[in-house]
């Protein structure tokens, strides 16, 4: 695990979107596996510039996406395919048949394990981007996930779903579950950056720092990957 303590918040973005940036121009056709959340916005705002300022082409990249909510409709707006058009595949030459995200209606079940051969038929993600939950959730793999899952159907934890309610109207709207790739398939990435940022993150670092091969958490699960690197911002850290 190789751990870069940035200052700030666009620090990061800007470190995380440089590395991005190398390994789409020397391997155009690279797999990127996104995140959404507020975290990555930075990112994904550099990665627009460097599109828009360097011409950085993402015409033969391929995208999969960690998750989606159950019973929203790839319009709604706070649908992860609506946050990913939004946020960044709107803003880039990506080909839209090449972004995968997770459908949200339709057989969840049979979405999940979908999805799962599709990754699995892929050549596999060449660097997965991942934010990090107060309780240590990666994609929406909630507390107590076992480290061997596979792209499945989670019910979201009441944290998960009080701390996500901020983009909803009520909590009640905020769906009760998602499809998300599992930790299994996080894991077979080949590279994975991890972005932890934010004071209400602080107990979140210091349980990763903690934790090892505990289900409990998560996040920990990462420590077991070759090619791990963690920004954490210094309001993140103690
Ligand atoms: C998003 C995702 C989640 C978020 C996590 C942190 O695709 O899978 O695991 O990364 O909930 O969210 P933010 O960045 O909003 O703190």
């Amino acid at each position: 695990m190789n751990i870069q303590e940035v200052h700030s918040y666009e620090e990061m973005s800007r470190e995380a979107a440089y590395i991005l940036e190398q390994h789409i121009s020397q391997h155009p056709d690279a797999t990127i596996g996104f995140a959404t959340g507020s975290t990555p916005i930075g990112l994904y705002q550099e990665l627009i510039r460097a599109h828009q300022e360097r011409g950085l082409s993402f015409q033969s990249v391929k995208g999969f996406n960690l998750d989606e909510y159950v019973g929203l409709s790839p319009d709604h707006p706070q649908s992860y395919r609506h946050f990913m058009q939004t946020q960044l595949f709107d803003h880039i030459d990506i080909q839209p048949g090449k972004t995968k995200v997770p459908a949200g209606t339709g057989n969840a079940e049979e979405e999940a394990s979908s999805y799962e051969d599709a990754l699995q038929a892929s050549d596999g993600v060449d660097i997965q981007i991942l934010g990090i939950g107060e309780n240590g959730h990666i994609g929406f793999n909630e507390p107590g996930t076992p480290f061997d899952s596979l792209t499945h159907v989670v019910e979201l934890t009441e944290s998960t779903r009080a701390a996500n309610a901020r983009f909803f109207d009520t909590l009640e709207e905020v769906p009760t579950h998602a499809v998300t790739m599992g930790i299994e398939t996080i894991l077979r990435a080949k590279q994975l950056i991890l972005l932890i940022s934010g004071s209400h993150k602080k107990v979140t670092y210091e349980q990763f720092l903690r934790t090892q091969d505990d289900p409990g958490f998560p996040a920990s699960a990462l420590k077991n990957h070759p090619n791990l690197l963690v920004f954490v911002t210094e309001d993140a850290r103690s």
